[in-house]
């Protein structure tokens, strides 16, 4: 075994201290922080243990609790719930802390953003009275909860008098000779300043990483404003060096070529999107929860040059679609090939790009799917047992989960359906309802009874448990996928019955059951398979081979529990070597304005009228990937859609590439000129280098919306640069000046290039339209995603451009409105005329609020010119440069604090004077 850590590392001091607690053998190696140990792993990750059957570990308390195992110290459930605890809520206020304290100086910010949960802490450990966190003995929680404060509950500038309990436990932990020595190994004596290259390679912490802990993070926009970043100089000379440097096309992205098998070497990646339902239209929810999400991450995989294969298709068994065939006087065949074209159109229109898109009612479907059925009768993990069912005597039929309604018995939601409550999310037998009633006719269903197959799951939950405990630690799970799944286990796996008294599915190969078909939660996630069986004969290389294969599954919350423990059960049941989910990305649920998507009530917007808005595709991907319910529920408004494509894609982003290359065609004929670097330019590309760097580890980990946020600060930036450098002046000035505006010039449309393959998994045809604007082939440019990434020049002096024109279109106010009434949504005649001054308040203070659309801003603005908002530019600009002036000089904390309240109303006033201004392009500021 052998333990890779690397100095100043946080992360490092846990692993060292567990490992001289727990006395294993093991050689410790120093690394440099971006040695990249872990095959495969696109991040360097640190530390990273390395067992002796040639597999790494690489999570920090995945590491410390193998140590404990190793040592004969088995992990108790109280002992995980502190490491997940650590982990989720401690760790990311932890690193904010640590950002403040280690970058910026500021000790008392750092401290105020860790009061949640020390106070979290201090509370249990008061409450629990016992010397250590799970009981009289020291554990591998105590350990890693301690080595995770130590930098910061050692340094005597941060350590406040609070949390009586937490200094009492701390000190009798942090005391023990693992500890003590860990911390000297790791920070070498110099305390919180050994961490400081640590630290300025991680993501800066965003308030949002905190939503949803324990603690309040309700970071102002001052606060905000002055964690901007300082560049050191280091930073400015390694990004010139890697701009510099040659740039290695044939590592770039081949041609995809069918079909895609895993490859020796490679990282080679299954991806799955939820099997959306056939017999529905998909609305705005439904295809970013899935479809949307596992597209982004697919285009990105193979930007990033690892082998991927993206496959999803509808689900078309079922009682809902035999209902739909009734409706419509269609046979249930039908309906799905009807319904199954109508996905696959929506699904182009919005250009998912899946690998394959099939179905699950295919021949290989019932092939696979009763092979899996008799492995897990043969391997003794299917039961019988008698049923009883509701059945609908009015309705002549049994009556399917999601058609009986009634009260949940686990927490008396009044809308229970029969197969699960959407309040409590757990699962119900439709029998156990209370007061159920048919969803059809509202009758009282009787219950009848009838024999029925069950898997068993209590057979199969150990070995699911370890199952999950690696890919857990392993991999990337979201939170709320792990959170449902701890409590399916913690409630104890009971037998589920895994057929139906129906027609219309995979009929169940049993003679003693032939009139029945399997349950669509047992059948569908078998489509996955199944598909990719329709796609390729050599399936088995994606689906028999986990140790070549790592599998993301995408889907909305709902889905998890099938996704983590029914359909892994039914694989480790058939015992045939199946590769089983390595990362399960599950999203919250998007609303539309303030209420929820209802097709009955014909609220919201579904996919197929998305095409009528006459938005483009790329502008819904925008916005759906910029709202997406990436850790809490979150919302779709048309204001915000208006606001956000207004101020962020025209005038942010659009501005910034249409300028560079307007000022490349205009001033140099097409061509990008002769670049000279100074400072100036040296520090654009170190800020540049670093949003990239933020975007690559957030979309490694599947952090889509948050990742798309460094996209823009990077064309921010840019338009920045580009007010301050005023090239369209200095064109017309002496050598000297003219040289300046060529770097500025070729730097810029440099940025653009990045920004373009950056863009390209969020808005495909976007990016392509730039990449021909610039005239750069994908080839070249796509390989600054290979790797751990790199900003270099790609479009070298003398490369000629193409045709430049404005990218975006603005959306105006009447628009919107007229779109917002007819999909529905709040209309004002509804509403109370007590309740209007409310909303105008809200409106006043946020001006993100769903009924904000800027129509009184712009009424309020129209005579405001562009110039307005280019002085405001520059102003902001010429303010932020003062701020960071008096940062470097270290002034007092009043003055900065002054100047950026100055520089927040400047920018308040830009963001009005661009909402409402035409789209500034070039031309007119070469006019100026
Ligand atoms: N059809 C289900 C839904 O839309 C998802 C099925 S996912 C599968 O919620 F894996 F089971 F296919
Ligand atoms: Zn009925």
């Amino acid at each position: 075994m052998k333990l890779f850590i690397s100095e100043g590392n946080p992360h490092c001091l846990k692993v060292l201290a567990a490992l001289e607690e727990a006395g294993v053998q093991c050689d410790v190696q120093f690394v440099n922080h971006e040695e990249n140990l872990v095959p495969f792993l696109s991040r360097p990750s640190l530390p990273a243990l390395l067992l002796p059957n040639g597999q790494h570990l690489f999570s920090p308390n995945a590491i410390c609790r193998y140590m404990f195992e190793v040592s004969g110290q088995e992990c108790s459930e109280a002992c995980d719930q502190w490491l997940e605890w650590e982990a989720t809520d401690l760790q990311p206020a932890l690193l904010q802390a640590l950002h403040m304290a280690v970058l910026q100086g500021k000790e008392l910010e750092a401290t105020k953003v860790l009061a949640g949960p020390l106070s979290y802490l201090d509370q249990s450990l008061t409450k629990a009275n016992t010397p250590y966190l799970t009981g009289d003995v020291v554990s591998v929680a105590d350990l890693v909860v301690c080595a995770a404060l130590h930098p910061i509950l050692s340094a005597p500038s941060l350590a406040s008098g609070d949390h009586k309990s937490v200094r009492l436990w701390f000190d009798r932990v942090a005391v023990s000779q693992s500890c003590v020595s860990a911390s000297h190994k790791v920070l070498q004596g110099k305390g919180l300043q050994a961490m400081k290259s640590f630290m300025h390679r991680q993501p800066a912490p965003q308030s949002g990483q905190c939503r949803g802990s324990t603690h309040p993070c309700n970071s102002s926009p001052a606060e905000d404003e002055e964690r901007e970043r300082v560049v050191s100089e280091e930073e400015m000379e390694a990004a010139a060096i890697t701009w510099n440097k040659d740039f290695n096309v044939s590592a770039a992205a081949t041609e995809r070529l069918h079909p895609i098998l895993p490859q020796e070497g490679k990282r080679n990646i299954l991806l799955t999107s939820a099997l959306p339902y056939v017999n529905n239209v998909p609305h705005l929810g439904n295809i970013i929860g899935c479809v949307l999400s596992a597209d982004v991450f697919s285009r990105y995989s193979r930007l990033r040059g690892w082998n991927s294969l993206f496959v999803c298709g509808t689900d078309e068994y079922g009682t809902a679609t035999e209902n739909k065939a009734r409706e419509e006087g269609l046979t249930p065949q039908q309906i799905c090939d009807k319904y199954h074209a109508i996905h696959a159109s929506i699904y182009e229109w919005f250009q998912i790009d899946f690998d394959f898109f099939g179905r699950t009612t295919t021949e290989k479907q019932t092939e696979i799917a009763q092979n899996i059925f008799w492995r897990l009768h043969e391997n003794g993990f299917l039961m019988e047992d008698v049923v009883e069912q509701l059945r609908c005597e009015q309705c002549q039929r049994f009556l399917a989960d999601r058609f009986v309604e009634g009260i949940c018995p686990h927490c008396n939601y009044p809308d229970a359906r029969g197969d699960q409550c959407d309040k409590c999310g757990r699962l119900i037998n439709a029998v156990e309802l209370k007061a159920p009633h048919c969803k059809v006719c509202r009758q009282t269903p009787v219950i009848r009874s009838s024999k029925h197959l069950f898997l068993d799951l209590p057979k199969l939950e150990g070995q699911l448990e370890q199952w999950l405990n690696k890919s857990t630690s392993s991999g990337d799970w979201t939170a709320n996928a792990k959170q449902i799944t701890r409590s399916w286990l913690r409630d104890g796996l009971k037998p589920r019955c895994i057929t139906r008294d129906l027609r219309w599915g995979t009929p169940v190969p049993h003679p003693d059951f032939q009139e029945k078909v399997f349950y669509v939660w047992f059948d569908a996630p078998i489509g996955y398979v199944s598909i990719t069986a329709n796609y390729t004969d050599e399936w088995e290389q994606w689906w028999k081979n986990p140790g070549q294969v790592e599998m993301y599954n995408f889907m909305a919350k709902d889905n998890v529990p099938f996704h983590s423990v029914v359909f892994p059960c039914s694989l480790l049941g058939a015992q045939d070597n199946y590769t089983l989910v390595n990362h399960l990305i599950a999203t919250e649920y998007l609303n539309y304005e303030d209420t929820k998507f209802s097709k009955s009530r014909g609220i919201g917007v579904f996919g197929d009228m998305a095409k009528d808005t006459g938005i483009p595709s790329d502008v819904w991907r925008f916005y759906l990937l910029y709202v997406r319910p990436e850790g809490q529920d979150s919302a779709f408004s048309w204001a915000d859609m208006a606001l956000k494509n207004n101020s962020e894609l025209l005038n942010n982003l659009g501005n910034f590439i249409n300028r560079a290359g307007m000022f490349v065609s205009k001033f140099f004929d097409g061509c990008v000129p002769a670049m000279e670097l100074l400072q100036e330019d040296k520090k654009l590309l170190a800020l540049v280098g670093w949003e990239l760097q933020q975007y690559i580890q957030l979309m490694d980990k599947v952090k889509i919306r948050d990742a798309l946020k460094h996209i823009l600060n990077i064309s921010r930036h840019g338009n920045q640069y580009i007010q301050v450098n005023e090239p369209w002046k200095k064109i017309k000035g002496g050598d000297a000046e003219r040289q300046r505006a060529g770097t500025v010039t070729g730097v810029s449309i440099n940025v653009a290039c990045l920004l373009s393959v950056m863009l390209l998994p969020y808005m495909p045809a976007m990016s392509q339209i730039i990449r021909d604007q610039l005239n750069a082939p994908y080839s070249c440019v796509s390989a600054m995603l290979h790797g751990s990434g790199a900003f270099t020049r790609v479009l070298d002096a003398g490369h000629r451009i193409g045709t430049v024109s404005p990218l975006f279109q603005k959306l105006e106010a009447e628009q919107i409105e007229a779109l917002k009434k007819r999909f529905g949504g709040q209309q004002p005649e509804d509403e109370t005329p007590n309740k209007k001054p409310q909303t105008a308040t809200q409106n006043a203070a946020s001006p993100q609020s769903a009924a904000t659309l800027p129509s009184p801003v712009i009424e309020v603005n129209a005579g405001a010119d562009p110039e307005k908002a280019r002085q405001l530019t520059q102003a902001v600009a010429e303010q932020g440069e003062k701020v960071r002036a008096l940062k470097a000089q270290k002034a007092d904390k009043a003055t900065i604090m002054a100047e950026v309240s100055k520089l927040l109303e400047l920018k308040k006033q830009l963001a009005l004077a661009e909402g409402t201004s035409p789209e500034p392009t070039p031309v007119k500021g070469k006019k100026k």
